[in-house]
């Protein structure tokens, strides 16, 4: 078992050391693990490495949720493409099928690892702590009930409840703050608590916290460009912590200068699109650089509402209204150009809005067919 555990721990120094490589493969080949592309497995390995040797109970994470992040299916996007004839293609990337419901899975396991790996988190002693709309909640509280850490969130009270619930149904302790105050009143409420306390607290800050971007530069990325046969002529996606935005981005500036990477926003900061910020009056996350991006558009709440149940309604996919934006922007983009394929992210799970009232807002003549009595 010691030398199993010794060469993981090898690999995985090699891969944080190297990023993508083939030695990846061989360390990773005796776990047997079902093929779904490499990428993740790289996370996943490291992972299970860690856990073994840092977690309050020693518990092999092989087959844990751990290693169902990542590799999700890329989906041709009918609704949002111009119609028949048009040349321009748009596809989501199913991040809801992640275990955690949503595209903050990946950024999670990043930061806990990278946290671990560089010894500022002790998961026998110290207690995770971050300021999350949410999704980043579900996904360190799913991790820390997987790998036995102890998980605190700061969070606006006007989150859904189905994520207030299911945080606690995961073993989560809640700090709720001012609605008003939006998310950067949750990240004060955990600067305080981290500025009072004598130390016991892991305080990743997901906004300012490079493993947040490179989780996508290193999985997200790859797997886009690999789906669409290195296709992809255009990336669009909201900003929230903007980490998916800047760690898609830079991977495929890397791969093709010439790809556009669109950033999205809401168009007013009294918006309904939880997880994403309206940058001209929200506190700006620090790994945002705005020169990633190649062009910058806005959304309404109302075209996302109104998109979210088109995606229900003819695609079958039950989204939240931060992808609606995201298939609405991507929407709007298609019918700009006239050769393409566009590609964004389906960030999470309609299933966590359901007591929203804007599933029952009647939908427009053009995409309800009425049905007589
Ligand atoms: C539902 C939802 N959509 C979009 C985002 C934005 O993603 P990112 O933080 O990577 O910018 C988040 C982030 O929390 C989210 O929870």
């Amino acid at each position: 078992m010691t030398s199993v555990v010794v060469a993981f721990t090898g690999g995985a120094v090699v891969l944080w050391g190297l990023g993508r490589n083939l030695l990846t493969v061989n360390v990773l080949s005796p776990l047997s693990l079902p093929g779904r592309g490499f990428f993740s497995y790289q996370v996943f390995a490291t992972m299970s490495t860690l856990h073994v040797a840092g977690a309050k109970q020693s518990r092999s994470l092989d087959s844990s949720v751990l290693s169902a992040i990542g590799r999700t299916p890329l989906l041709r996007l009918q609704c949002a493409e111009p119609g028949p004839g048009a040349r321009v293609r748009v596809f989501g990337k199913a991040e809801f099928m992640n275990p955690g419901g949503s595209v903050k899975d990946r950024p999670a396991l990043r930061i806990v690892k990278e946290g671990i790996e560089s010894g500022r988190f002790d998961p026998n002693r110290h207690v995770l702590i971050d300021a999350t709309s949410g999704n980043t909640g579900i996904a360190y509280a799913m991790l820390g009930a997987a790998m036995s850490f102890t998980v605190e969130l700061a969070i606006p009270a006007n989150a859904s409840s189905e994520r207030k619930r299911l945080l606690r149904s995961l073993g989560a302790t809640l700090h709720l703050t001012d609605p008003l105050e939006g998310t950067d009143g949750a990240q004060a409420k955990v600067r305080n608590l981290v500025a009072k306390s004598n130390g016991q607290y892991f305080y990743p800050d997901q906004y300012n916290n490079e493993a947040n971007w490179r989780s996508h530069f290193e999985t997200t990325g790859p797997e886009i460009l690999q789906q669409t046969n290195g296709e992809i002529t255009h990336f669009i996606t909201g900003l929230g912590t903007t980490g998916t935005f800047m760690g898609v981005s830079r991977y495929l500036q890397q791969f093709d200068d010439s790809i556009a990477r669109v950033a999205m926003q809401p168009d007013s900061p009294l918006h309904g699109l939880e997880g994403l910020k309206h940058m001209a009056t929200a506190r700006v996350p620090g790994i945002y650089d705005a020169d990633i991006a190649t062009d910058q558009v806005v959304i309404s709440t109302s075209d996302a509402y109104a998109m979210t149940r088109r995606m229900a309604r003819e695609e079958g996919l039950m989204v939240g209204p931060s992808a609606g934006a995201n298939v609405a922007a991507a929407a709007r983009l298609a019918r700009s150009i006239d050769v393409g394929t566009v590609v964004t992210i389906l960030c999470d799970t309609g299933s966590r809005y359901l007591s929203d009232s804007f599933w029952d807002e009647p939908e427009s003549a053009t995409h309800v067919q009425s049905t007589p009595d």
